[in-house]
């Protein structure tokens, strides 16, 4: 994982345009998912939009690399033997595919309290993007906007309304709270076992840009660092 310069550069205009507020929309609590900022007005559009510009191979496939690893998969989850030894244990009498108490972090912006994923939501897509970079409707405001010249990335800040996750937005879903949380699935470098090491999770499901520059299928070209 890097930060690319790209995105400092950008940083830097979102503090000169007073924006890094808005970038710190979403946010989560060890212990709890990650939950919008109900005061802000983003609003989660699901992962297909997602797909048109974030799936070139030059741009780093971050679509085809999500939809290909566990993530996806995190409802389907819930109906197995598993999930169901999981749910009595915890001593819930509904089946877990069907209970808030395992929704919560198991689909994308799922509110417990009432007991529904949010409009645009399909369930069955899991965690999906916006359950890690916050809700999208900004963002595809902004990506409209800018028409892929390269030009007015300057003039837009396309990084203000998206999140860049962090360690905390993963342990959000990734502690102890959750029922099948293993102490030990994890193994650092001088052998002490942990729950959640963020080093090795996120190698599992990296998905940076490539070095050089991004083209986009429109022809658009953006200087990676
Ligand atoms: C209309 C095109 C378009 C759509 C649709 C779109 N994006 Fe983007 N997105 C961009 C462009 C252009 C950038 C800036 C270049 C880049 O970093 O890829 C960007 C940047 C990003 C970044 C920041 C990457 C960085 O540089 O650190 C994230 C995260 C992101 N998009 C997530 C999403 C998610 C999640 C969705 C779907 C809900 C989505 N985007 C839909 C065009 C789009
Ligand atoms: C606090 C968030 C959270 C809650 C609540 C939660 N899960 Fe999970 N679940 C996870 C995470 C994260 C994983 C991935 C394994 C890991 O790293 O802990 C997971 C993995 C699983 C697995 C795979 C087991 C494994 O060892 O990989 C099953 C089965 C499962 N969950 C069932 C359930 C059931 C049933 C419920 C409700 C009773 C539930 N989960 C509630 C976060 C949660
Ligand atoms: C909204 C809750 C949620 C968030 C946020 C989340 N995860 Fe997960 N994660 C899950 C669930 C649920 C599973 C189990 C999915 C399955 O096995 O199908 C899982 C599984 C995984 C796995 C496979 C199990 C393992 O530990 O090997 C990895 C790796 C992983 N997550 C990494 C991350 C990283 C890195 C982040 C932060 C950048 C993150 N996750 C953020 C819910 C979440
Ligand atoms: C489990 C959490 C998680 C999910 C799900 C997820 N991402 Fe990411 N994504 C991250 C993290 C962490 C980074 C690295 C941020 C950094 O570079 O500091 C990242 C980076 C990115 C980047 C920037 C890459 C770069 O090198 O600048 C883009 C673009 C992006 N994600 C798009 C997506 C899209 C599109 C999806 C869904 C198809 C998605 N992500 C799903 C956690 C996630």
């Amino acid at each position: 994982m890097r930060i690319p310069i790209r995105s400092s550069a950008l940083a830097g205009l979102a503090i000169a345009a007073g924006l890094v507020t808005a970038a710190l929309n979403t946010e989560s609590v060890y212990g709890q998912p990650p939950v919008p900022d109900k005061a802000k007005d983003w609003t989660y559009v699901g992962q297909g939009q997602c797909k048109v510009c974030h799936n070139g191979p030059k741009e780093g496939a971050q679509w085809d690399k999500w939809h290909n690893a566990l993530h996806a998969h995190a409802l389907e989850l819930l109906e197995t033997d598993a999930a169901k030894e999981a749910a009595v244990k915890a001593g819930l009498t509904t089946p877990p595919a069907e209970s808030p108490e395992c929704l919560k972090c198991h689909v994308t912006g799922y509110d417990p309290v009432a007991k529904a994923a949010p409009a645009k939501i399909t369930p069955a897509d899991g965690v999906q993007c916006e359950s890690c970079h916050g809700p999208a409707s900004e963002h595809l405001k902004d990506a409209k906007v800018l028409k892929f010249t390269p030009a007015k990335i300057s003039e837009i800040d396309i990084l203000a309304h998206q999140l860049v996750p962090t360690e905390e937005t993963c342990r959000g879903c990734h502690n102890d709270s959750s029922p099948t949380w293993k102490a030990d699935r994890y193994t650092l470098e001088n052998g002490e076992k942990v729950g959640f090491d963020f080093k090795q999770a996120w190698a599992k499901i990296a998905h940076d840009h490539p070095e050089g520059v991004m083209e986009d299928k429109y022809g658009g070209k953006y200087p990676v660092d």
